[in-house]
């Protein structure tokens, strides 16, 4: 009688909760928002990037989250915060890949069908364009929890040939990022299975990008929505 009782109770109690809020346009507002941290990261500009993950941490906690989501959300805010100390891109791409993990774990515990870009790899002849598509793949890999995504990303990078010595970027230090892209990459393919060597493996990765750029002089322009 009394468990009865108390069962009854407790299926009050759930009834009474407000059904779910429709997640979809802050899922969104999340994705655009460490998006653009993110290109900030590539493009070099700290200023921007710490923006950014400032305005993401405002809006949390959602309120309407699953209780069964809620202890996720947690992780993401601690680590929105640390992202917004950082202070070199080194360091500000370590916390972006915490960031998204804290996304994806999210994701896969509430098993959602993330949607994953279709879009096809740029040709050979575009070997940043192809950089990018497939930092966008690990991207979306960390942040939608798939391997398939993360495997076509690090598949491109360890594969591409940035620039030949000799060419007109053959200074031993351009020289050396590029062989730690491709390294990077292929450590990954044959270990890299778990959500935390992923993080830190896409944060290494941004900070190679940038740091390259910044030697160079290359890299994306401010608003280059393709990343
Ligand atoms: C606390 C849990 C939680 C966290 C943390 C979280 N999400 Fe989500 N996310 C969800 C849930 C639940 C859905 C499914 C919503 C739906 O289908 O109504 C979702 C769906 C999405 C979608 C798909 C929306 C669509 O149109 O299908 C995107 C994009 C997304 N999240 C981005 C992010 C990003 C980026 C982050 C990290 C900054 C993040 N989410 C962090 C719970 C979370
Ligand atoms: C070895 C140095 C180096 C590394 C490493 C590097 N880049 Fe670049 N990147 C450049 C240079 C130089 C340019 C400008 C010239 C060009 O587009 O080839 C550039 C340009 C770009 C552009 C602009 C391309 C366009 O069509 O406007 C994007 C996007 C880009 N890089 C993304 C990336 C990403 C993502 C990574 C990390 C996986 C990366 N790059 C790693 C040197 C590098």
């Amino acid at each position: 009688m009394l468990s009865l009782l108390s069962l009854s109770c407790g299926l009050a109690v759930r009834a009474a909760e407000p059904p779910p809020a429709d997640l979809k346009p802050d899922m969104m507002t999340h994705y655009d928002q460490v998006s653009r941290a993110r290109d900030a990261l590539v493009r070099g500009d700290l200023r921007a990037f710490r923006n950014q993950v400032a305005d993401l941490a405002e809006r949390l906690p959602l309120t309407g989250l699953p209780g069964e989501a809620r202890p996720f959300e947690p992780t993401l805010v601690s680590a929105l915060l640390r992202a917004q100390a950082a202070d070199s891109i080194p360091e500000a791409a370590e916390r972006l890949g915490e960031i998204a993990a804290a996304c994806g774990a999210c994701h896969k515990q509430m098993r959602v069908a993330f949607p994953i870009s279709e879009s096809a790899e740029p040709p050979q002849a575009e070997v940043m364009r192809r950089h990018a598509w497939a930092v966008d793949q690990l991207w979306q890999g960390l942040v939608g929890d798939s391997d398939e995504a993360m495997e076509r990303g690090y598949m491109l990078l360890s594969e591409t040939q940035l620039y030949a010595p000799g060419s007109e970027h053959s200074d031993p230090m351009v020289l050396e990022l590029q062989l730690r892209v491709h390294d990077e990459a292929a450590s990954m393919l044959r270990e890299g299975q778990d959500r935390d060597a992923r993080s830190a493996s896409y944060g290494r990765m941004l900070g190679t990008c940038s740091q390259c750029h910044a030697l160079t002089g290359g890299g994306p322009g401010e608003g280059q929505k393709d990343l």
